[in-house]
Formats: C-alpha cells, structure tokens, sequence
C-alpha cells in the first residue's frame, strides 16, 4: 500500500514546543498532524483546546485531524472549525445525538468523523455511514499515549473495512493508539487506511522523527 496516511499524534511532543513539534513532522513526512483534544470529564486527562489549535495552525499546511475526547462536543464545533481543524472527530459514547452533531460538523466545513472505543462495537457506525469521512478505532483506552494496543480491535478494524467497502464511499480508516513499526502491517492488513502514531513518532529528537514515520510505513505492501 502506498497511500497509507501517517497522523502522528502531538500528544507525546513536547509541549513547551509545540509549534516546532509540529513544523518537524511536517518536515518530517506526516501526512495530517493529529491532535488529541481531552477535557478531564470524558477522558481521565487534560490537554488543550481550539485556542491552542488556532495559535498551531500556522506551523503547518498539513490536515489537522482534531480527535475530540470531550463530552458535548457539539458545543464547540465553530470553536474548532474557526481554530482551522480540517476532520473533526467526535465519541458517539460522548454525544446523544451524534447523527445530528456529524451533519453540523459538515456544514461548518469540516470533514465528519467518528471514534470507537476498545469497547464499543463496529455496528454503531451503521447508521452514520453516509455521514463519515473518517472512522477512528481506538486501539486504546483513550486518555494515555504509551499504552499497548489491544489486539482484538483488529477484528473491528476487518468489520469496519467490509461495511466502508459495501457501501463504496471514501472513508477513511484510522486506527488509535498503541500503534508501531512492529503492529503496523498487520492493522493495515486488516484493512486500516490510517494511522496514528504518538510515542512512536516522537521518539528521540526531531532529527529521527523521519526515521520514526518511515518505520510505520515500511512492510506494507501485503
Ligand atoms: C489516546 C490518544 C492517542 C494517543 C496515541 O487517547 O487518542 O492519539 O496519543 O499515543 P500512542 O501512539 O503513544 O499510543
Ligand atoms: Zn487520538
């Protein structure tokens, strides 16, 4: 596969230097930058919010692919699409009328996605799927980088590729969390389109981060 999407997510750069993090990924071969957006409430931690995003945007042309671990996020679309997110992806176990919340993230000129968690099954995007750009499967708890991926999502990520690909719209596959050179070629073979990519990508300083991303893409071809 050639057009694999690396995300890496900035929630394991460091954060006194975020714009430079994020310039150097850029630089270094990253596709979208992938930001992990947590409110303490959804999720047992605490990052930033759109402020922070409209102050990073300008260190990079790449797509940023904003993850939102917060409860309510239908409260703060036009927060992020004026902050310049590009895919804005919400928790459907956050949002009661997530159906609604997707339509409203589209019409602020974003692209619509969705994330499932560890323990969320495949068939709650079944009703959403005309409303989807991306699909996000959480090969994690969310809250943590550095955790282990956990291997069952792999059988989600089969499921989820065969509805994308019966109902034939481009959408794409991400999957979140835990993700190495090691893991990589099987989540792609199992029909992921995307990843992210923490603790693997900063790893060492910014002179290996090309290093890192090209790790995650070799072996691919299956
Ligand atoms: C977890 C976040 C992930 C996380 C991935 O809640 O959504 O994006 O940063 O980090 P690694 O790659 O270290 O598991
Ligand atoms: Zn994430």
């Amino acid at each position: 596969m050639t057009d694999t999407l690396i995300s890496p997510s900035i929630l394991s750069a460091d954060f006194a230097r975020l714009g430079e993090e994020i310039a150097a990924i850029d630089a270094a071969g990253a596709d979208m930058i992938h930001v992990d957006v947590m409110d303490g409430h959804y999720v047992p931690n605490l990052t930033f919010g759109a402020p922070i995003l409209k102050k990073l945007r300008p260190h990079s042309k790449k797509p940023f692919d904003v993850h939102l671990m917060i409860s309510n996020p239908a409260d703060y679309i036009h927060a992020f699409a004026d902050a310049g997110a590009d895919i804005l992806t919400i928790h459907p176990e956050a949002d009661p009328h997530a159906h609604r919340t997707l339509q409203a993230i589209r019409a602020a000129g974003m692209k619509p996605g969705i994330a499932l968690n560890p323990s969320t099954p495949a068939h709650w995007v079944d009703f959403l799927l005309d409303e989807l750009d991306l699909i996000l499967v959480m090969s994690v708890n969310p809250g943590f980088g550095g955790q282990s991926f956990i291997p069952n999502q792999l059988e989600k990520i089969r499921q989820l590729r065969a509805k994308i690909d019966a109902k034939d719209r481009n959408i794409i596959l991400e999957v979140d969390g835990g993700v190495t050179p090691e893991n990589a070629a099987s989540i792609l073979k199992a029909g992921a389109t995307s990843l992210v990519a923490g603790s693997a990508v900063f790893k060492g300083d910014p002179s290996s981060y090309a290093d890192n991303i090209r790790a995650l893409r070799k072996n691919h071809t299956i």
